[in-house]
């Protein structure tokens, strides 16, 4: 299992992975190619020794001087329910702690979402109680969740 920085040849495998699970609310190509190119926390979660497979992916940008905002998440369904999601975000959670300065970590989520918002609050994100109305593409109403990190 490896997790690397996504480049521009997994631009496909990583849009359509994205269009399969996210649909109406899926990120379009030129904004995913546009994350890849301009330096965002993109990474990959890789298995397999010769053929390598990505499984899963985790996008985070700097949205704030002290903040960074988790704005894509997901593992392919089949591999779902396994920890590979959890390795993933804590791998991402600790490159993020040796950003100096970095104070918190913010995501949205859907309020029907109750697999992931289960995961973000097994790694201690607390659940902002305000629902965010509307929030996605999709009508669908949205959660803010936090993590506070121990200032470095
Ligand atoms: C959310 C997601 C990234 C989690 O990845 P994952 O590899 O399935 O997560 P893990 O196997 O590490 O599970 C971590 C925890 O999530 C919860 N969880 C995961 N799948 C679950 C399910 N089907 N039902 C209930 N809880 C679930 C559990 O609390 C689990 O912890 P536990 O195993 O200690 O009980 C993955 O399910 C996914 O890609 N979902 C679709 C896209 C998505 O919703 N992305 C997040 C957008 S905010």
């Amino acid at each position: 299992m490896e997790i690397k920085k996504v480049t521009l040849k997994d631009l496909k495998r990583i849009v359509n992975l994205e269009q399969k699970i996210f649909k109406k609310n899926a990120f379009s190509k030129d904004l995913i190619k546009n994350l890849i190119e301009n330096n965002a926390l993109f990474l990959k979660l890789e298995i397999g020794n010769v053929k390598k497979k990505l499984i899963g992916f985790i996008i985070v940008i700097m949205d704030k001087k002290d903040r960074a905002n988790m704005i894509n998440f997901l593992i392919k369904p089949e591999f779902q329910n396994k920890g590979f999601g959890s390795y993933i975000l804590q791998k991402t959670i600790d490159k993020i702690k040796d950003l100096k300065g970095i104070k918190k970590i913010v995501l949205n989520v859907q309020i029907s979402n109750s697999a992931a918002i289960k995961l973000y609050e097994k790694f201690k994100f607390k659940k902002n109680p305000a629902i965010l109305e509307n929030y996605y593409p999709s009508g669908e109403s949205a959660f803010l969740m936090e993590l506070k990190l121990e200032i470095n």
